[in-house]
């Protein structure tokens, strides 16, 4: 077995890292073989990576299961299915995040695009369950990646109970990731964290994605909830990202998070 085969099979052997998608492991696993680690500290710093990338964002206690068994109960009332969404987006920190602005985020971000037929989420988390609050066309085709095999399982059943044609799968979004056409994509609060894994993963994505619309969001806070001029940052480094492209930009500010829509299509000015 070569040294990135067996650090596969370790890394995934743990139950924290079971269902995290073999590609993310394997990328991740290469990186830290390639700086000259031996194959057990390699191991450890892939651990430690995911940690950060993936597993520091989830509460515990996700118990899919139960999840949707609720949601199927809450499904015929609006209003009831809302709050199951709501309360199992609280499970996902980043998601968690935006529940105190999801009344205005999609509303006042999305208020010139509509209407919108296809949404590709890329690092979704548990954002998916928003799609109650987004104002998409019934049968819009949604597209959902992260990399948890076991959750993005459960969006795929839980978008069998709304409006939208949903599919959902495990892969690495800087890798392997399908980048279906799409009138709008979301990359929210990603871009750090991809860029923790390959620096060029914010410009690699905002080049490849095949969007009418991209809506592009950071973190204006830790996890840890310290602000460390994170917003100052983050704009700087969308700034960067986007430097020389002839793409439309609206800035919008709301109490935790920073999001930009750039429109490839469309003068924002003349709306
Ligand atoms: C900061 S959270 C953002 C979640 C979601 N977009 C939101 O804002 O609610 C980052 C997400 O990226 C996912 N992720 C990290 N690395 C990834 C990769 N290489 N490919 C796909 N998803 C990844 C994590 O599992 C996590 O759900």
């Amino acid at each position: 077995m070569s040294d990135i085969d067996e650090l596969v099979a370790a890394v995934r052997k743990s139950a924290k890292y079971r269902r995290v998608c073999e590609d993310v492991v394997r990328g991740i696993g290469e990186r830290e073989l390639a700086k000259g680690r031996r194959l057990k500290e390699a191991v450890k710093a892939t651990k430690r990576k995911l940690h950060q990338v993936g597993g520091a964002y989830l509460e515990g206690g996700m118990d899919y299961v139960a999840w949707l068994d609720d949601l199927r109960t809450a499904s015929g009332s609006g209003a009831e299915f809302r709050q199951a969404c709501a309360r199992i987006m609280g499970y996902h920190s980043s998601t968690r995040e935006r529940l105190e602005i999801l009344d205005e985020f999609y509303t006042t971000v999305l208020v010139d695009l509509q209407p919108v037929h296809s949404v590709l989420d890329l690092a979704c988390g548990l954002n998916p369950l928003a799609i109650p609050w987004m104002g998409l066309l019934d049968g819009a085709t949604y597209y959902a990646y992260d990399i948890y095999e076991d959750m993005v399982d459960f969006l795929r059943t839980f978008m069998k109970l709304t409006r939208v044609d949903g599919q959902a799968a495990a892969c690495d979004v800087i890798r392997s990731c399908p980048k279906p056409r799409v009138d709008l994509a979301l990359v929210l609060k990603s871009i750090p964290c991809l860029e923790q894994i390959d620096k060029a993963a914010g410009t690699q994505l905002l080049d490849t994605i095949d969007a009418d619309h991209l809506l592009i969001s950071f973190p204006v806070h830790s996890l840890g909830g310290r602000d460390k001029g994170m917003p100052a940052n983050y704009e700087a480094r969308f700034r960067e990202l986007v430097a020389g492209k002839n793409w439309a930009i609206r800035r919008f500010e709301f109490a935790t998070e920073l999001a930009f829509l750039i429109s490839k299509i469309q003068d924002f000015g003349s709306l």
